[in-house]
């Protein structure tokens, strides 16, 4: 049994399945098309929204130093993805990639886990961009009925009708193309660049040096009862539950992580790359470069315009400079916030939809859905059903606790996809990599051992709720996938199903 549950997908298998002309996505991105891309869904809720949450409740200025160190947990983690992602070149990233290394159910497991994070990921920023669109028109004087408003903290039952509609003309959008949507995604990304721009030049001269002292505040203990709300590091070691200072800076780090999801992304769109060998490690790296220094900075401006107890955790880059008597710019970082964070949900979504089409196609998830549209060329099916389903979470949650389980779900993944460099260099020296992650295994280990630093600092509920969400896929695998495999079926290593219409030209008529 165990022979089948680690059964792996060779490489040149998972290679060849993109070009069955029935399954295949079109190949038309280029490395500066990947970064764009990148950026479009790393800078978004994290330093739009979070930044004020934590510097307010965990780690003061020292927010800044949070940001480094998820940067740095995410830079080990982006040079074991950028290997992985220029070997193998399919849709699916971490999902295709320990198919190809770690077997079969390991690779349900985390693909599995990649639904949990994109599709939640998806719904947490459509309710940030939802609350951003309630403020501009608040501005304006119009106001929504509390039950089609935001669910944080609503007394009454309702639905955020703006988080929903966002979701679904997202959806629409990428089922017409992956083109449009990029183009799209582009100006987008300008804009929000802009707006981040703005924050750290403008902001810089509205800074009072007081701000930043104490920069490291001094530890405070929370109240008791909070329980499995206080970190699991906390809980294991029996260490009394406090906020700020060390401590406070690695709690800090666990949830602003959130701010660097996306990246990961980028490797999910290997398939649809002109040149994946070259140009995903540069359109992986040069994203998380640009965002991280932005990070850093933006926080360090942010805390030093307003003291750090009265930054605001709604919208705290407007309100810092509203607090500084300059609304003009407020009402700008509002709208560049609300405009940018359409492009982060959008590119969740495609994520997304392109680890269930991956699934799919290789029979663990239904093969209906790895059909792609005749005209489109994108995988329509999944892409709809999933947008309904997340239009309905964005619709009814509250997205706090949400941003927790999408982290300890990303970092999982992390853990995932480092080990299987290690093992993919061991049973297959002989394949080519265009990008090698250095020092192996010293620096893979290394990932590991920081994402897994980052998932114990997480609040303990969200351990209980990620390991349940868990349980229920591993009864999937066992109930359905394992028995619909199609390499289980001895399909995956033979010619194109039968089902096809088309047969493949195969690799090598290419
Ligand atoms: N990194 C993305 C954000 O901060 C998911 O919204």
């Amino acid at each position: 049994m165990s022979n089948t549950l680690f059964r792996t997908k060779k490489v040149e298998q998972s290679i060849r399945d993109t070009e069955e002309p029935e399954h295949a996505l079109k190949k038309s991105l280029s490395a500066l098309d990947l970064t764009v891309f990148g950026v479009g869904v790393i800078i978004g809720t994290g330093i739009f929204v979070l930044t004020g949450t934590v510097a307010k409740d965990n780690a003061g200025p020292s927010v800044a130093l949070a940001f480094v160190v998820a940067g740095v947990v995410c830079a080990l983690a982006a040079l074991c993805y950028a290997e992985f992602a220029s070997t193998v070149p399919v849709a699916g990233s971490a999902y295709t990639f320990s198919y190809a290394s770690l077997g079969e159910l390991p690779a349900w497991i985390i693909g599995w886990d990649l639904i949990l994070e994109f599709a939640l990921g998806t719904a947490v920023v459509a309710v940030g961009w939802s609350g951003y669109i309630h403020s501009l028109l608040d501005n304006a004087g119009w106001h929504l009925p509390a039950e089609l408003g935001i669910r944080d903290g609503a007394k009454v039952f309702g639905f955020d009708i703006l988080a929903a509609a966002l979701v679904l003309i997202l959806t629409g959008i990428l089922v017409l193309g992956m083109k449009l949507s990029a183009r799209v995604t582009t100006v987008v990304v300008a804009i929000k660049l802009a707006v981040v721009l703005v924050v750290i030049i403008a902001g810089a001269f509205f800074i009072t040096a007081d701000n930043y002292d104490p920069f490291v505040p001094k530890a405070q203990p929370v109240a008791a009862g909070e329980g499995l709300h206080s970190p699991l590091i906390q809980l294991i070691f029996g260490w009394a539950p406090s906020n700020f200072g060390v401590m406070g800076i690695f709690t800090a780090a666990s949830v602003v992580f959130f701010a660097f999801i996306g990246f990961d992304i980028v490797a999910t769109a290997a398939e649809e790359t002109r040149n994946p060998q070259r140009d995903m490690p540069r359109g992986i790296l040069a994203s998380l470069f640009i965002c991280t220094a932005l990070y850093v900075a933006v926080s360090i401006v942010v805390t030093g315009m307003q003291n750090y107890r009265d930054l605001s955790v709604d919208a705290p880059l407007a309100d810092a400079f509203k607090a500084t008597g300059h609304p003009w710019y407020a009402g700008f970082i509002s709208f560049g916030a609300a405009v940018g964070l359409t492009t982060v949900c959008m590119i969740l979504l495609l994520g997304q939809t392109r680890v269930f089409f991956a699934m799919s196609r290789d029979g663990l998830l239904p093969r209906f859905f790895s059909r792609v549209h005749p005209r489109f060329r994108t995988p329509h099916r999944p892409t709809i059903l999933l947008g309904v389903i997340i239009a309905i979470v964005a619709g009814f949650t509250p997205l706090t606790e949400l941003a927790e389980l999408v982290n300890i779900g990303t970092l999982f993944a992390f853990v995932i996809v480092a080990l299987s460099v290690i093992i993919l260099r061991r049973t297959r020296p002989d394949l080519p990599r265009a990008f090698r992650t250095p020092w192996v295994p010293f620096l893979p280990v290394l990932s590991v051992a920081a994402s897994l630093w980052l998932m114990l600092n997480l609040p303990a509920e969200t351990w209980l709720r990620f390991g349940a969400w868990m349980v229920i896929g591993v009864v999937v695998y066992f109930l359905y996938s394992r028995s619909h495999s199609r390499l289980g079926r001895g399909e995956g290593a033979g010619p194109a199903e039968p089902a096809e219409p088309a047969e493949p030209s195969g690799p090598a008529s290419r």
